[in-house]
């Protein structure tokens, strides 16, 4: 996906069915590697992470069968605690799991980089500081960070500085190797945390308090092979949910966990959107005009991070915002790339800390930069909903997170072309 072309100014209609998630299906394709046998993932999405994902796999020597059925087969067996490519993993956040995946498994570990949005600095101490904790010394190796756990790992009381969701995933792996029982307090609760948390359970591993900020894990038993379904990825389903507001019209999103999509549900509602929430879809329908509201992201149950550009693109829509909208950033404080490029449609945005304020304003199409995964598809919902033909450039960084881009939108009435 390069480059990404909407002529917009129609309203959606329709049903979209929203894919497994991301996030969840990152950690849990690396935590396979703890099992040493073969596993089975259900829904699990075709975007480039995942991909690259299976790439870095294959490159460790697992053997990887795309089923009929959709479903896909690692055999995580023949993996050898190798140094991936810089140039792969340097290329997703995700791989960053591969230190707590391989130091359960082999009690050693390398990774001579990770990639991800730029959001400024992505620190990682709170990952490393709880593979200390667990018996793991840190060592640079000709520019490759290493992790030897000489004396075998032993569980650890841990108490992360945030709740992050990298730490939280990455020290629960090597914790489910680690003899004894390891508490990690401070723990991210996000749903594909609990996912990551369920897949382990699968393979038999003990842990509880999965979804609370406080993981108990009682490790060293080792794990096994297991089948496993990517629950639907909340930010994808949140994105078509924004895309119908800033458009206007009516969008049913199916196969998605109600529950996981409360807070943006919550900001939507006060905006104006009508919303009739089933077991397992949400149906908006647009309000004639919404109003600006004030929300702040934060770890989950707060309104997520990885939806923060989608909103802020429906408060600069001027012909369908009245009153100034606001975002205040707790999680990626530099997370505002996207609103320089909507300053090339018109939108009046300013920028102070880390808020980005809104004055609707009306927008015209234009060419316009995809800075970031999020912030790319920010833009294409700002385009939908702008008059005229909006050209998105760079657009690889959207097909690291949607799938069927194009098929989707276009089911719901939108004009857009994906090229490359
Ligand atoms: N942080 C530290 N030290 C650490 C770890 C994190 O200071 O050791 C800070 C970060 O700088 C940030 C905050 O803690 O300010 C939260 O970071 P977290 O570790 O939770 O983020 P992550 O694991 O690197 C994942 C998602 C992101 C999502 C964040 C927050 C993946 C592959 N990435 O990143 O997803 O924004 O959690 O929910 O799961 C996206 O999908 O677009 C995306 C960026």
């Amino acid at each position: 996906m390069n480059k990404i072309v909407v002529n917009g100014g129609k309203k959606l209609y329709g049903e979209v069915e929203i894919g497994g998630s991301k996030n969840a299906a990152l950690p849990i394709l690396f935590a396979g590697i703890l099992t040493g046998e073969a596993c089975v993932f259900s829904h699990l999405p075709r975007v480039s992470d995942v991909l690259l994902t299976l790439e870095i796999l294959r490159s460790l020597g697992a053997r990887i069968r795309f089923a009929a059925t959709g479903d896909v087969l690692v055999d995580y067996s023949t993996v050898r605690p190798l140094l991936p490519s810089v140039a792969q993993t340097g290329a997703i956040r995700g791989s960053v799991y591969l230190l707590g995946a391989m130091l359960g498994r082999f009690g050693r570990a390398r990774l001579g980089g990770a990639g991800g949005c730029d959001f400024g600095s992505r620190p990682i101490d709170q990952h490393l500081m709880g593979f200390e904790a667990l018996g793991a010394s840190e060592y640079t190796e000709n520019g490759a960070l290493c992790l030897l756990a000489a004396n075998g790992l032993r569980g650890a009381d841990i108490t992360l500085k945030m709740p992050s969701v990298g730490a939280t995933a990455n020290v629960l792996m090597a914790a489910t190797a680690a003899k004894g029982r390891t508490v990690i307090r401070n723990a991210a609760a996000e749903p594909h945390v609990v996912a990551l948390c369920e897949f382990l359970k699968a393979a038999g591993a003990h842990i509880e308090g999965q979804g609370s900020s406080t993981l108990t894990v009682c490790g060293g038993t080792p794990l096994h092979g297991c089948a496993t379904t990517i629950i639907p990825d909340m930010i994808e389903a949140g994105t078509y949910l924004c895309a119908a507001m800033a458009a206007g019209g009516r969008v049913t999103v199916k196969n998605v966990v109600p529950g996981h999509l409360e807070a943006a549900l919550d900001v939507l509602r006060a905006m104006g959107a009508t919303l009739t929430v089933g077991k397992n879809h949400v149906t908006l329908k647009a309000p004639s005009r919404y109003r600006g509201v004030e929300v702040t992201t934060g770890p989950y149950p707060a309104f997520p991070t990885d939806l923060h550009p989608q909103l802020a693109a429906l408060f600069a829509l001027g012909h369908r915002a009245t009153g100034t909208g606001r975002v205040v950033e707790a999680v990626w404080q530099e997370r505002f790339r996207y609103a320089e490029e909507l300053g090339k449609l018109g939108a009046r945005v300013r920028i102070q800390g880390a808020s980005a304020t809104f004055s609707p304003s009306v927008l015209h199409a234009a060419t316009l930069r995809s800075p970031d995964l999020r912030g790319g598809v920010a833009l294409v919902i700002a385009a939908l909903a702008t008059e005229g033909r909006t050209e998105i450039t760079h657009a690889a960084t959207v097909g690291r997170g949607y799938e069927h881009l194009e098929t989707k939108f276009r089911a719901l009435g939108a004009d857009i072309r994906v090229f490359g």
